[in-house]
This record gives structure tokens, C-alpha cells and sequence, in this order.
């Protein structure tokens, strides 16, 4: 083993060893802790899913009481199970709990699963709950990685990359994987989970008191308060597009885009844009046409397209437009736009929508 491997293997050793120590000194007596009944542990799990502790604990107690075993849960009236979830949100939860407990029961001869990959094939079990039922309920050595967990070890390890990427998840998993102990996993498991929760939480760590100080790369580097690092989402924007065919003696009307912004220098028909999705009769037309609205028909109005980009979607409808024969093309109605005949329009360079829209039209 070279050093910098055998470093690694002692750091890994004394985080395991520092958090159960602390764990022995600090732990909150729960109702769910100490026992290894697979389905308290389940419920216990998923009942803090998205929750505090402090929140939770009364909805598990009335659970355990009135569903005290898998079987009890399996054959109660889903109305029944969800009135006692009532209050605390994500209902799906207590439904896919109520046909997990039935699967369990009327599949499975009433037994938990004791292997991770299994019990992730049942019903609102994903990969957290999965590890945490194997290794609090059986004793397997499988680490759980939620929030608590990923904060304590991005820190422990100066990881700054974004903590939402699947990526960091992956490598925080590993790090957890190639740290829990072989010997007691189910206690290192909830060691890591309850120093995050009540020592290094995510504001005001206390750091100043921590068994973890020493190895800390976080403190070590003056990045405690930059970890976990979460990228900033981009707020999606909804963009609703009205383009108006308007045909003058068989040509378009058309511009090119050239503000900055999404279709750069492609070409397209006479646009209203909004971003609230107004009906037909309140996008505001050009005068050209409200003031003569006897110099045109409206005819067709396509079905509205989606159009997904990264950070925008884009609903867009097409509304046919006919101007009457007597009107002719004055360029000083329609600022920055110009006629083009249909095998003009062919060969402009257009968006994806409108070159589909085109497509149909003509053909
Ligand atoms: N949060 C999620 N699981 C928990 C557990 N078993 N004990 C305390 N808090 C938790």
C-alpha cells in the first residue's frame, strides 16, 4: 500500500470511528432507534422523507399505533391510511406505502426483502430508504446518502462541485460506500446521519467543537460556509408566440431576428409576443389592422406547438391572415418587415416551428 493510499485508509477509519464515538454521546432517544423491526424502520424512513424529526414524530406514533405491523397496514382501507397521513404532505408517499405493504403481505409470505436491490424494486423504496431498511433492519453494509450525509461528507472532503449534479452524488456515494464499517453498519449509518442533522448542519456548524476538525477540508480550507454548494437553477420562462401569416397578393409578410436572443438571424412571420398566454382577441394587433378591420379575413389558427429549450419554452400558434385585394404593401405599416413569395420563403433560413408550420402550409 503506498502512503497516500494508507492516509486515505486512516482518514476513512477516523471519521468512522470519531462519529460513532460521538454518536454513543450524543444520540437522540427516537421511538424508531434501537430495534431492527424492518417494517418500523420502513415507516420510520419514509415518514421523514422530506420532513423533520419534530414533524414526524407525532404522524409515527398514531402509524405504529394504528398499523403496528405490515399486516394491519396491508389490509387497511386506503381511505383510512391517508387520513391518518393527513397533514403531512406528499400523499404519495402514504399510497405507495399502503401497496407496498400489500405486495409485502400478499406476495412476499408477509417478509421484508433484506437486500438493497430488492427492496428497490418495491413501490416509493428508492435507493436511500432501500440501504437504510438493509443495513438498520438486517445489518448490511450499505450506506445511505441523503442531505445529512451529503453535506458531513462534501465538507469532510472539500468537495465543491455542485451537490445536485448526479455526478457529486455518485461520488459521495462511493466515499460513504468505502467508509462505513464492516462491523455495525447500522450504527455508522445513523452516526453520520444524526451529526449532520444536529452537529454539522447546514447553517452555524459548530465547528469549533467538532470531532472532525482535524481531517475537515472544508475548515482547512476557510469553505465551510461555500459547502454543499448548490448551483443557482435558472428560472424556466414561459414565452407564448402569435404568428400572423399575412398574405398580401400571395407573398409574407417576414423579418430576420436580429435582437440577441433565441432563432439569431433566422427569418420568420409577423410576430405578437407575450408572456402570459393571452386569448386572440386580446394580443394587441398593429394599427394597420385594427384601424381597417374590414381590409382583412383571419382565417386559419393552427393548434399550438411546445417548443422545449434549455431554459425556455416557447407555446406558439399560427393565425392565417388574408388582406383584401385593394390593399397594397406600404413598408412604413409593417416596421422591419418585407414581402417574400412562397419559394422565397423556402429557401430563407428559419426556425425548426416555422419551417414545420411552412412545410404543411404548403404542401
Ligand atoms: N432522518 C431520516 N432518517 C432518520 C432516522 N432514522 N433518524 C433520525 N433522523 C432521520
Amino acid at each position: 500500500m503506498t502512503k497516500a493510499i494508507l492516509r486515505k485508509e486512516m482518514k476513512k477509519r477516523l471519521i468512522a470511528n470519531s462519529l460513532l464515538h460521538w454518536y454513543e454521546q450524543n444520540k437522540r432517544t427516537l421511538p424508531w432507534r434501537d430495534q431492527h423491526d424492518p417494517y418500523i424502520v420502513w415507516l420510520s424512513e419514509i415518514i421523514l422523507q422530506q420532513t423533520r424529526v419534530e414533524q414526524g414524530m407525532p404522524y409515527f406514533m398514531v402509524f405504529s399505533q394504528k398499523f403496528p405491523t405490515v399486516h394491519d397496514l396491508a389490509s387497511a382501507d386506503i381511505e383510512v391510511v391517508l387520513r391518518a397521513w393527513q397533514g403531512l404532505g406528499y400523499y404519495s408517499r402514504a399510497r405507495n406505502m399502503h401497496k407496498c405493504a400489500q405486495i409485502i403481505v400478499y406476495e412476499l409470505d408477509g417478509v421484508f426483502p433484506s437486500q438493497k436491490n430488492e427492496l428497490e424494486k418495491l413501490p416509493g423504496i428508492g435507493s436511500y430508504t432501500a440501504a437504510a431498511i438493509a443495513s438498520l433492519a438486517f445489518g448490511r453494509r450499505e450506506a445511505v446518502v441523503d442531505g445529512n450525509v451529503m453535506r458531513v461528507i462534501s465538507r469532510l472532503y472539500g468537495i465543491l462541485d455542485d451537490i445536485s449534479a448526479n455526478k457529486t452524488v455518485k461520488t459521495i456515494q462511493q466515499i460513504a460506500d468505502a467508509t462505513i464499517p464492516a462491523h455495525r453498519p447500522d450504527l455508522f449509518n445513523q452516526a453520520i446521519m444524526e451529526f449532520g442533522a444536529l452537529h454539522c448542519t447546514p447553517k452555524k456548524p459548530q465547528c469549533q467543537t467538532c470531532v472532525l476538525a482535524e481531517v475537515c477540508m472544508a475548515r482547512q480550507t476557510q469553505n465551510v460556509s461555500n459547502i454543499p454548494y448548490k448551483k443557482a437553477k435558472i428560472k424556466k420562462k414561459d414565452r407564448f408566440f402569435a404568428y400572423f401569416i399575412i398574405n398580401i397578393h400571395g407573398r409574407y409578410l417576414m423579418r430576420k431576428r436580429v435582437a440577441k436572443d433565441i432563432w439569431f438571424g433566422l427569418f420568420e412571420f409577423f410576430l405578437i409576443e407575450s408572456s402570459i398566454n393571452l386569448p386572440f382577441d386580446e394580443l394587441i394587433l398593429p394599427e394597420v389592422l385594427t384601424k381597417h378591420p374590414d381590409r382583412f379575413v383571419i382565417g386559419a389558427v393552427s393548434d399550438p406547438f411546445k417548443h422545449q429549450l434549455t431554459h425556455q419554452t416557447i407555446y406558439c400558434t399560427f393565425h392565417e391572415i388574408e388582406m383584401s385585394d385593394n390593399v397594397t404593401f406600404e413598408a412604413g405599416d409593417w416596421p422591419g418587415y418585407a414581402l417574400y413569395s412562397p419559394d422565397q420563403i423556402h429557401k430563407l433560413p428559419k426556425s425548426i416551428l416555422i419551417d414545420r408550420y411552412w412545410g404543411k402550409k404548403i404542401n
